[in-house]
């Protein structure tokens, strides 16, 4: 989950390279590097870190040239260095690549043999020196990309420039994505639309196994036999202008602060807020009265948001749902029912393993449909039905915004469901959908709780292990809690259904270990309170998250309680996730982490 970008242009590129690369610094920041073409000499520059720091090196040293590549890393096989940083160099070829090279070790054998003499631990190196070796067979520059492209065996998006050839780079495709942008006497590549949209609007997406010739003037596709294929030119809607913080610290803070906004425009998007009625299923590729069960698969955040929907399901439309995280659904062979629906998570829509899991389902004959944010991603364009969550760009790697939007169209979609099968009546849809219409203001109010939850942070702060507890739908969201503040605060935080504490994790109870219980007052608040009573017990700390009726029934002790409004059961996983994140972000921020970029961590994963 690299992002690479490729220029052949009509002015000096090093600094439109470094443009495009600002725009993919989510997908790894371990490091950054460019080569461009000058003269007939390749030249690159590298630094180890973010990208500011190679801003500051080309300062120092600048690169002129009119064709040249970029590399933003997120590392994989090697440390992050300046000698493991992309662009690698082998004679005369310089190459950026996303994704991992699994024959790597064979191919460095092979090479090694021939001399050819590795300055890195990267699996990216064996390309370089695999299209040297080809050219210095005899072959040209497009035989040799071709013929290395059929050696690899793993994932890759790649960008070879030859110092032989002035007006070309050579771009491939075999699982991460990539884009080439047609500009005016100008050409481009680039990890995805966004990347290029400074330069052009005008995209053609690579479907895999493509490999591309680019030139200033001309653009060539073909598979990977080598035959011309047509790939039709979209018009992308990326916007050119990179987001900014606005008056807040952090992009997490600020994407925290848009949810009420983002939450409303989704669900109006999927819900008539005056009728009361969900117009979410009438246009469905599929019918939700004849299906058996439902399969949902996604990663992190985006997994927790398809395990509250598993909740919603099973309660409001009776309809069966498994759910797997991505990597582990693509390779567990579980048998697909013909004519089934699987549903996909993912809010950049780039996700390798839940790509893979994708595909796994459609070929297996399912009906696909994908939650995104990304409308433009490969999930997205791979999927038979969309369901868009307007959430906006989400810059901070720790997902927020993107989750309450994935819970928004998540119990919209139950309750569609709800209404096609004869589970819910025309009241109960009514009630839900108002329901769901008061997301926006109980989020508003969740928010201004946050100076409470900062004074809490400096607690939490202060510790080494935390528990996250809820029950029913409270449980996937005390996992998301526990996600939230180890990736961004790097403090060791697990969830656990509350009911499930008594089956081994109590035995951590000390009085170094709080305990988050995520507990509104439903159903189920007595046997959370019996589970938070098993704490207290054993002189556990207690951070309870509960409502104004939940606090005045509590009995137990606790170290601190945030009260938030008595509100609708439907509600309080979309609402309570506000609280799990200000708790998350204010301890990151008293514990000094970078908040936006937190240490090993990619907003988009394109590896497996
Ligand atoms: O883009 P996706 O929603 O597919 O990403 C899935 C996960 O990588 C993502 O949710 C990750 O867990 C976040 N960093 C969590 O905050």
């Amino acid at each position: 989950m690299c992002g690479i970008v490729g220029i052949v242009g009509k002015q000096s590129v090093a600094p439109l390279l470094v443009d495009a690369l600002k725009r993919l610094e989510y997908r790894g920041y371990d490091s950054a590097g460019v080569a461009t073409l000058e003269n007939g000499v390749l030249n690159r520059r590298r630094a180890q870190g973010k990208l500011v720091n190679l801003e500051k090196k080309l300062i120092a040293e600048p690169l002129n040239g009119f064709v040249g590549i970029g590399h933003t890393r997120w590392a994989t096989h090697g440390v992050p260095n300046v000698e493991n940083a992309h662009p690698h160099f082998s004679d005369n070829v310089a190459i950026v690549h996303n994704g991992i090279i699994e024959n790597f070790r064979a191919l460095r054998e092979e090479l090694e043999k021939k001399g050819y003499v590795f300055t890195s631990q990267t699996d990216t190196e064996v390309v370089a020196h695999l299209v040297a070796s080809y050219l210095k067979e005899g072959l040209e520059p497009i035989k040799a990309a071709q013929k290395t492209f059929q050696r690899l065996e793993g994932a890759y998006a790649l960008a070879i420039l030859f110092k032989d050839a002035d007006d070309m780079i050579i771009g491939a495709r075999n699982g991460p994505p990539l884009a080439i942008g047609h500009g005016e006497g100008e050409n481009y590549l680039g990890s995805d639309a966004i990347a290029l949209a400074p330069f052009t609007n005008k995209i053609t997406y690579l479907e895999d196994g493509d490999w591309c010739i680019i030139k200033k003037d001309n653009v060539e596709i073909f598979d990977f036999d080598g035959n011309p294929q047509e790939r039709i030119a979209q018009t992308s809607a990326s916007s050119s202008f990179l987001v900014d913080k606005g008056n807040h610290r952090h992009f997490m803070l600020k994407e925290i602060y848009e949810q009420p906004e983002v939450m409303s425009h989704t669900l109006s998007h999927y819900l008539d807020f005056g009728t009361c009625e969900s117009h979410i299923g009438n246009d469905l590729p599929f019918d939700f009265a004849k299906i058996d069960r439902m399969a949902i698969s996604a990663c992190g955040t985006a997994y927790y948001a398809g395990l509250i929907a598993k909740y919603w399901f099973e309660k409001y439309a009776r309809l069966p749902v498994d759910i797997d995280v991505a990597s582990e659904f693509r390779y567990r062979e579980m048998p697909l029912p013909k004519n089934g629906f699987a549903l996909f998570i993912s809010q950049s829509g780039e996700t390798a393993d839940t790509l893979a899991s994708l595909r796994y389902c459609k070929e297996g004959g399912m009906h696909i449909g994908a939650v995104v944010n990304v409308v433009e991603s490969t999930i997205a364009r791979e999927s038979d039905v969309i369901f868009r969550t307007l959430a906006g760009p989400e810059i901070g790697v720790a997902s927020t915004k993107a989750f309450t939007c994935q819970l928004s169209v998540l119990a919209s979609l139950a309750i569609a469901a709800g209404k096609a099968r004869g589970v819910l009546s025309d009241e109960d849809e009514k009630r839900l959908v108002r329901e769901l219409t008061e997301a926006p203001r109980y989020a508003n109010a969740a928010l201004k709780l946050e100076k409470d939850l900062e004074k809490i942070a400096h607690d939490v702060a202060k510790v080494r292990h935390i528990l996250y507890l809820g029950r029913d739908t409270n449980f996937p969201l005390a996992m998301e809690g526990a996600l939230k503040l180890k990736e961004i605060s790097y403090i060791h935080a697990e969830g656990y259904p509350a009911g499930e504490l008594k089956h081994g994790p109590i035995a951590l109870i000390d009085e170094d270990m709080p305990v988050v219980v995520i507990a509104p007052h439903d159903s189920i608040f007595e046997k959370t309170v019996s589970n938070m009573q098993e704490v207290a017990a054993r002189g556990g700390r207690i951070i309870l998250i509960t409502d104004e009726k939940g606090a005045s029934l509590n009995s137990v002790d606790t170290e601190h309680m945030i009260v938030m409004p008595n509100m609708p059961d439907i509600l309080t996983p979309l609402i309570y996730a506000l609280p799990i994140q200000l708790l998350a972000y204010h301890t990151a921020v008293i514990m000094g982490t970078d908040v936006d970029q937190p240490r090993n961590l990619a907003k988009s994963v394109t590896v497996e």
